[in-house]
């Protein structure tokens, strides 16, 4: 398994650019199973996870072409067909892999009458259940069973528009229900629906497609059914959790890094907090500056929510910030029962972290120490490489393949800044 060696220390100076969001691109490419017209995807990072996405829409009979970039920060080019019929069976072994397979339920609904989807089951940060999602598409008129870990549901009839009011905020409830609405017989309100971008950016796709939505980036998104959507050609939009985690390795290293090709509306909240922090930000035409002395951040508290909140894939990164924290900070985790999994690993490098309940009480100390670290999920990988670029020594962080799945070439990004920083292929 590939390795991770940061040598800290180095300060970071020039550009980085952002790739399309592994949580955009995601929903758009399940989106494809509701038109017989290609789906033409542009902007769409090289991220293992959106390999597994493919690789179930192939099961299911949609034709997939992709154009990977290799020039470093331009996307590729994804085109999706499913003419039809589509198949209806997810199986186990995909959704496993990537529990954002279980967005192809509500595409097969609208489109076949029926799926049989696995459970996708929980991951590392906690159980995740889909009770919210099985309620909507059961309030549109699915008849739902649960069999042997599948999802097995069915609409003869197709569904039907209904008024939803979600009992708690749900990023893929929300995209899973926008999708299935998009082609249900008559009117769907969805009420208390999720504000996250990649939303918005699903329903801009799924209008192209011919859908007829209002409320976009509002809790009240209003969906009249149409009988078929067409072809479209949709731009994944940029990806806010990799802006943010770049901005937060400049406020960590020190430097001044341009981050281009995102904008500063996707990460308010984070930019926000890095000012406190004592980081100086400056918007420009296509991104933010990060200017950071080097000095200690100044100890600042913080409690993820949903958007426009300080979003939870940013609190493991923002935790190796407050790692060297000048004091006493608080990060509390409201989203997810289990996403301190990066505490013991930030503690093996000298961080002075203690958990009570939902909360972390980060002391902060003038210097980490560089050691052996295990990355344990996605987003906590990539806040040990942060904690590395501040650390004395040289930080070797295994598993690297937690990384592959959300962020594009995170090395060669922070290399080109000046970052010491390499993989180590296949030790380890
Ligand atoms: C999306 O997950 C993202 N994944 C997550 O990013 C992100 O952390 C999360 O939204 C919150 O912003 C993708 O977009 C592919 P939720 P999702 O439904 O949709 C509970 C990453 O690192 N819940 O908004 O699964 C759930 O357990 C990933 O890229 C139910 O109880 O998140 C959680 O506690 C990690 N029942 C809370 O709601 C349900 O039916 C928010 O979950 C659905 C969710």
């Amino acid at each position: 398994m590939d390795r991770i060696r940061i040598g800290g220390g180095r300060r970071l100076h020039g550009e980085i650019p952002i790739s399309g969001a592994k949580n955009a691109a995601l929903p758009l490419i399940a989106a494809s199973l509701l038109s017989s017209g290609p789906l033409t995807l542009t902007n769409v990072p090289n991220l293992v996870d959106l390999g597994s996405m493919v690789e179930l829409l192939e099961v299911l009979g949609v034709g997939v072409t992709w154009e990977k970039s290799s020039v470093l920060g331009v996307g590729g080019v994804m085109r999706l067909s499913a003419p039809g019929p589509v198949a209806t069976l997810a199986p186990y072994d995909i959704v496993r892999k990537m529990r954002a397979s279980f967005f192809v339920l509500g595409p097969l609904l609208a489109r076949a009458h029926q799926a049989r989807v696995s459970l996708p089951g929980g991951c590392a940060i906690g159980a995740r259940p889909v009770d919210v999602h099985l309620k909507g598409l059961a309030a549109m008129g699915a008849a739902i069973e649960l069999e042997e870990g599948y999802v097995v549901a069915s609409c003869p009839g197709g569904l039907q528009g209904a008024e939803f009011e979600f009992p708690m905020v749900s990023v893929g409830a929300t995209e899973n229900l926008l999708m299935a609405a998009s082609l249900a017989h008559g009117r769907t309100v969805l009420s208390n629906a999720a504000l996250e971008p990649e939303i918005k950016d699903l329903g801009e796709c799924l209008i192209a497609m011919g859908a007829k939505i209002s409320g976009l980036g509002t809790t009240r998104i209003v969906i009249d059914g149409v009988a078929e959507l067409g072809p479209a050609t949709h731009p994944v939009l940029p990806d806010r959790i990799e802006t943010g985690t770049y901005a937060i390795a400049a406020a960590i290293a020190g430097g001044e890094v341009d981050i281009t090709g995102t904008r500063v509306d996707l990460v308010a909240s984070l930019l926000m907090l890095l000012k406190r922090t004592g980081a100086e930000i400056i918007p420009t035409d296509n991104g933010m500056k990060i200017v950071r002395d080097g000095r200690r951040p100044r100890s600042i508290d913080a409690r993820t929510e949903p958007f426009p909140g300080f979003p939870t894939d940013l609190q493991a990164q923002y935790m190796a910030l407050m790692a060297f924290g000048d004091g006493l900070s608080h990060i509390q985790e409201t989203i997810f029962e289990n996403r301190f999994m990066h505490v013991p690993e930030l503690a093996r490098m000298g961080a002075d972290i203690s958990i009570e309940g939902d909360t972390a009480i980060v002391r902060g100390q003038a210097r980490l120490k560089a050691a052996p670290v295990m990355a344990t999920d996605l987003r906590a990988s990539s806040s040990l490489i942060l904690a590395g670029l501040g650390a004395e020594g040289n930080t070797i962080v295994n598993r690297v393949y937690h990384l592959d799945r959300g962020f594009e070439r995170i090395e060669e990004k922070l290399s080109r800044c000046g970052a010491d920083i390499e993989r180590l292929r296949g030790e380890g």
